[in-house]
């Protein structure tokens, strides 16, 4: 048995979350969208800023929640790569003082870890080996999971990420930020037949294509071309084409996914990050997942996107096996899982 109190600041949501094995025991997110929103993305500046403001708050509300004190906490858990370099450096900077006051084991983790096992935290008997679909504002990757710390990358995009696509698809389409939500909710009342739009497949050198590599960027044009066309001839489907975006999206990740299951025997598939909220990727996945018999894991909507409670799992996986960092841990703004 062990609880990990946890820091996430690596972007625009502060978090701090008190996990014990695989129960969560306080979870706080204090999101900084409604600041972001009027520049239509994170200005890092203002992010880090804003964690400073809040992080205290934070961390007195997820004792208040968990009612618990700090000599039952076994370690601190922290985010340390990659994500804004001063955001991070709060959440840091935090949890070394802490660990030093507290005398507890400071636990270094990657955000993408984080996102890895956040559907531990709604799966008490989920365990490695598995697939991994890593769907986020800065990553789309599948990754073998063999091990706590054995990570194989077997797919990645070649150019933006999924979430970075629906985001810049959203502002096109005059949705507002943040994109991926807007999209899917604006996708609910479209057709994701009106339009078909290219999949964006990378070619191989030797002729084909890369089985599991990913591409949004030529996706994104394809739909700006088309916003171009339709404007001029005076109207703008927004339902429509969110919609076709949505499904061209869902049917390119399910698709690659699955198939990279089978090719590695990897199952169960389990996806994180944000774009793992998404409805039409969800449903499609489990689908194409039920029909060739793989067992598809969610994490629940709320532990998609960035919190602390997937940090704090992380942790309890590397305080489990003595993996603790040292004080003079630093931060690092890209770092390969
Ligand atoms: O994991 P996350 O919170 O932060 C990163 O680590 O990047 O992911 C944020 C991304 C954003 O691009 C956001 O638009 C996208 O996840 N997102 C969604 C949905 N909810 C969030 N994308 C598609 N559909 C959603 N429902
Ligand atoms: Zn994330």
């Amino acid at each position: 048995m062990c609880i990990i109190l946890a820091i996430e600041t690596s972007c625009d949501e502060t978090g701090v979350a008190i996990v014990k094995n695989r129960h969560i025991l306080s979870n706080i997110v204090a999101s900084q969208i409604d600041i972001h929103r009027r520049y239509g993305g994170v200005v890092p500046e203002v992010a880090s800023r804003q964690h400073l403001e809040v992080i205290n708050i934070c961390l007195e509300q997820a004792f208040t929640e968990s009612q618990l004190s700090w000599e039952e906490i076994d370690g601190i858990a922290v985010t340390v790569a990659p994500g804004l370099m001063g955001s991070l450096l709060v959440g840091l900077t935090t949890a070394k003082t802490l660990a030093m006051i507290h005398n507890k084991p400071l636990l270094g983790i990657h955000h993408l870890e984080g996102h890895i096992y956040a559907s531990y935290l709604s799966d008490p008997q989920l365990e490695p080996p598995f697939l991994c679909l890593l769907v986020s504002g800065g990553h789309t990757s599948l990754i073998a999971v063999r091990d706590c710390g054995d990570y194989t990358l077997l797919g990645n995009t070649r150019d933006d990420a999924v979430g970075e696509a629906f985001d810049k698809t959203a502002r096109l389409l005059g949705l507002g930020y943040p994109g991926g939500p807007a999209i899917d909710r604006a996708a609910a009342a479209g057709n994701p037949f009106a339009y078909s739009l290219p999949e964006g497949k990378v070619s191989h050198p030797d002729g084909g294509y890369y089985a599991y590599e990913f591409s949004f960027s030529g996706l994104k044009t394809a739909v700006s071309r088309l916003v171009k066309q339709l404007e001029a001839q005076g109207e703008l489907p927004v339902n429509d084409l969110a919609a076709s975006f949505q499904e061209t999206v869902a049917r390119s990740l399910s698709e690659r996914t699955i198939a990279c299951a089978l090719e590695y025997n990897l199952n169960p598939i389990v996806v994180g990050g944000g774009v793992a909220a998404n409805r039409t990727l969800r449903e499609k996945l489990q689908q194409k997942g039920q029909e060739k018999g793989l067992t598809i894991h969610f994490p629940p909507m709320k532990l998609c996107t960035d919190n602390a409670a997937m940090i704090a799992c992380a942790g309890v996986q590397h305080y489990q096996r003595g993996q603790y960092s040292s004080l003079t841990l630093s931060a690092t703004s890209r770092l390969p899982l």
